[in-house]
């Protein structure tokens, strides 16, 4: 099997599954015990700290371990919300963001708070001059991805993050579930308050991720307890997984921007492949976009049953995200960039990671013609000349 769906997880490397049995058998007390075990565990969790800080370029004590990107982003916007409710109850967010942050927003909407969920364009960007325009005296929040998931698009999060620079009661979210270990970013002077990272996007493990918090910045805890990670998220520390994501943080920083240069030749290759494919519709932007999820469509072809096809012959692809994989509902993300219908219910994700190799793609890229020509054969006579 050929696996192509990164963005959905990565397989954890293997030295970070190295790093979390060792966590296990050897590091097992609380961080919070104070014998020796606790001690030892509790270095073991500073030293995490470190590495992430270190990577995204801010401080240990600015780092929240959390159990990853959807509970990053409610930590981050319900925090924000809850806190600073008496300031205003207005957040401006987009159209194509992950469930984890859109549906957050449609939570507090029906606790009282209003949303402006942001258009983007035919490529799945919001522009600085929306934000704008959107900003209201009772705006409180600005929450903003970093890189979509369904269609790869960067947004401009620098500049938007520069401009919001003016307001400092206007706090910025950012998820960058997607954009760690892709898509360059250093948090030092770039306006962003709160970011959230999730581990198994870079081959780390599952269900452990990171909220950054600007120093200083108080949020309305969601999880009370213990007073964990400075009171914002309370409960024992996962320290394996904790110990995998430091381990996988310090794999991206070995391998640098290099890996992204090879992912992005690969993903040029398979632009260039796909565009050969009669039927064949690209999504994702020629520009400006990731280096590893690649958006298609196949109109007139059910995007479930070119996935099965794929799969018998050894590839595993996405339909949309793979959190949001609802039948028959076209992509939110897609329509919202202008996508029809028809064209947004056959669309697949194939996303690249570490182990993928030219030849996979040359490979796929064969497969795929394969399957396509015979599904669009297949096809009602109507649906061929659309
Ligand atoms: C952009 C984005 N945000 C948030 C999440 C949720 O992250 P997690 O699976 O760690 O909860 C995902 C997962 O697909 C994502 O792609």
């Amino acid at each position: 099997m050929i696996y192509l769906d990164n963005s959905a997880t990565t397989r954890p490397h293997p030295q970070v599954v190295e790093t979390m049995r060792r966590a296990m058998e050897s590091y097992y007390g609380n961080p919070s015990s104070l014998h020796q075990m606790g001690v030892e565990a509790e270095a073991v969790l500073k030293q995490a700290r470190e590495v992430a800080a270190k990577f995204l370029g801010c401080k240990a004590g600015e780092i929240i371990f959390t159990s990853g990107g959807t509970e990053s982003n409610n930590t981050a916007i319900k925090g924000v919300a809850f806190q600073y409710q008496n300031r205003g109850k207005h957040i401006i967010t987009t159209q194509v963001e992950h469930p984890a942050v859109y549906d957050v927003c449609k939570q507090l909407e029906s606790l009282g708070f209003t949303t402006t969920f942001l258009p983007v364009d035919r490529e799945g960007r919001v522009s600085l001059e929306n934000v704008k325009k959107a900003m209201r005296p009772d705006t409180i929040l600005v929450s903003i991805m970093h890189v979509n998931n369904e269609l790869g698009t960067i947004q401009p999060i620098e500049e938007i993050g520069q401009w919001l620079k003016q307001f400092p009661k206007v706090l910025f979210h950012v998820d960058a579930v997607q954009a760690v270990g892709k898509v360059p970013l250093r948090l030092k002077d770039s306006g962003i308050d709160l970011l959230s990272v999730s581990a198994h996007k870079f081959y780390g493990p599952r269900g452990v991720g990171i909220l950054y918090k600007r120093e200083g910045l108080i949020i309305h805890p969601l999880m009370m307890g213990g007073g964990q990670e400075g009171g914002v998220r309370s409960g024992t520390e996962n320290l394996p997984a904790i110990a995998g994501m430091a381990k996988a943080v310090r794999l991206l920083e070995e391998t640098g921007s290099v890996e992204s240069i090879r992912l992005k030749a690969l993903l040029n290759h398979l632009r260039e492949g796909i565009s050969a494919i009669e039927g064949c519709i690209i999504n994702t932007p020629a520009n400006g976009a990731a280096p590893h999820i690649m958006n298609i469509s196949v109109p007139g072809v059910k995007a479930e049953v070119l996935l099965h096809a794929l799969e018998e012959r050894g590839f595993l692809v996405s339909t949309k995200s793979a959190c949001s994989s609802k039948a028959n509902e076209p992509s939110r993300v897609l329509t919202s960039v202008g996508i029809e219908r028809d064209c947004a219910l056959s669309s697949l994700r194939i996303s690249l990671g570490r182990e993928n190799t030219k030849e996979d793609i040359s490979q796929f890229l064969a497969a795929l013609e394969a399957c396509v020509n015979s599904l669009r054969k297949q096809m009602k006579p109507k649906s061929v000349t659309r």
